[in-house]
């Protein structure tokens, strides 16, 4: 996303990865776009199979007590929609239009390197298909992910970290069945929190609340079908099953690094933060990252002007803080604790009960699940 922002106003770079291509085409991740990130897609040129293969979504499903209630997100939020097309699928056309514009891209890079960062030509070293490279370049934007080497370069001493590890997992599946639902239904009920969500048409993803340390040896077909059946039950439902394609355990936490840049290098997406995957944020909170780094990258290329640099951080932490809240609220209302007392438990249940009676409630979700807009 940041090479096709920098592209569309004639600044190279150059896409470094360290797994195949085939790998990050088909990793199965996240599925949720929100409106900004769909907008951004479109202002660049890359949203044309989006539109046509991905699902516009305009309500989300709450259930608790077997009852359904639908969280109307576009006429709560003047016409906004999330549109569901799978990371993978995102990841295959950046990358196309990457290629068809002859841009630089290289797969299963090793050894990457950072160096001279607090210069104002820093470099990245790196071995090719064999032949040790160095690259001299005015930015260093480390989209590596979580465990990438971009973060742990920065020295000691410059990061604090912010975190919560949630005493729970995702147990997710994909599945060879046509979704039982048309919209996601986000599930809360006394044996823990479930999901259905979906692909496509005919492929669905579903999601168990465990324990962070579940044996997914344990889970054969039938129990996790069957454990399905019994979060999501509502009168006049029925879940259909069908062959399980893919099968992960995710753990959630929250972490966030600030600041998320030194000298030179600036820290974007999963990098710097991890939120609890509840909101369906971390895809989306990647796209605002690099939407904020593109443009203090422009305007310091076009006048001289470092402000937007000096101010990445800043700009990015208000609204990942806003997603960390929001994504924190989902999750503490719609999981079990594994040891939930009846005072908390209560609460939890007055929370739904308020989310669904109240309009403003409902919009209070609905304006952060589609996504605040951009800066
Ligand atoms: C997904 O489809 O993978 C998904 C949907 C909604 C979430 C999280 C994950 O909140």
């Amino acid at each position: 996303m940041l090479a096709h922002l920098l592209a569309q106003v004639g600044i190279e770079s150059v896409v470094l990865e360290d797994r195949s291509r085939a790998h990050v085409e088909q990793r199965i991740r996240a599925g949720v776009l929100e409106q900004p990130t769909v907008d951004l897609l479109d202002q660049l040129g890359v949203g044309e199979r989006m539109h046509r293969e991905g699902l516009v979504h305009h309500g989300i499903e709450i259930r608790f007590d077997r009852q359904r209630h639908r969280i109307a997100l576009s006429d709560l939020t003047g016409g906004k929609a999330i549109t569901i097309y799978g990371q993978q699928e995102l990841v295959k056309d950046l990358i196309a239009a990457r290629l068809a514009a002859g841009a630089p891209i290289l797969f299963e890079v090793e050894n990457v390197r950072l160096g001279g960062l607090d210069t104002q030509r820093p470099t990245i070293s790196f071995r090719d298909d064999g032949r040790n490279e160095t690259l001299r370049c005015s930015y260093v934007a480390g989209c590596d992910g979580f465990h990438g080497v971009s973060r742990p370069t920065i020295p000691d001493g410059v990061l604090r970290t912010f975190e919560r590890d949630y005493p729970f997992a995702w147990l997710g599946i994909l599945a060879d069945v046509a979704p039982s639902t048309e919209e996601l239904i986000y599930a809360s009920h006394e044996r823990g929190f479930a999901l259905h969500s979906l692909r496509s048409p005919s492929i669905s993803r579903l999601y168990l609340q465990v324990a962070p340390d579940e044996d997914l040896a344990a889970w054969s077909d039938d129990r996790i079908w069957s454990e399905l059946r019994a979060r999501l039950a509502s009168d006049g439902w029925s879940l259909a099953d069908g062959p399980i394609v893919d099968r992960s355990l995710t753990p959630l936490r929250s972490f966030v690094v600030e600041p998320m840049q030194y000298g030179r290098l600036f820290l974007a997406g999963d990098a710097a933060h991890i939120v609890p995957a509840t909101g369906a944020k971390g895809l989306n909170l990647a796209v605002s990252d690099v939407r904020a780094l593109a443009d203090a990258i422009t305007l310091h290329e076009r006048t001289g002007d470092a402000r937007g640099l000096a101010g990445y951080t800043a700009r990015c932490l208000r609204r990942i803080w806003r997603v960390q809240d929001f994504s924190w609220w989902m999750s503490a209302m719609l999981h079990r604790l594994p040891e939930e007392d009846g005072f908390a438990g209560r609460l939890r249940r007055a929370q739904l009960e308020w989310l669904v009676a109240s309009e403003a409630a409902a919009r209070s979700l609905a304006e952060n699940y589609v996504g605040l807009p951009f800066s």
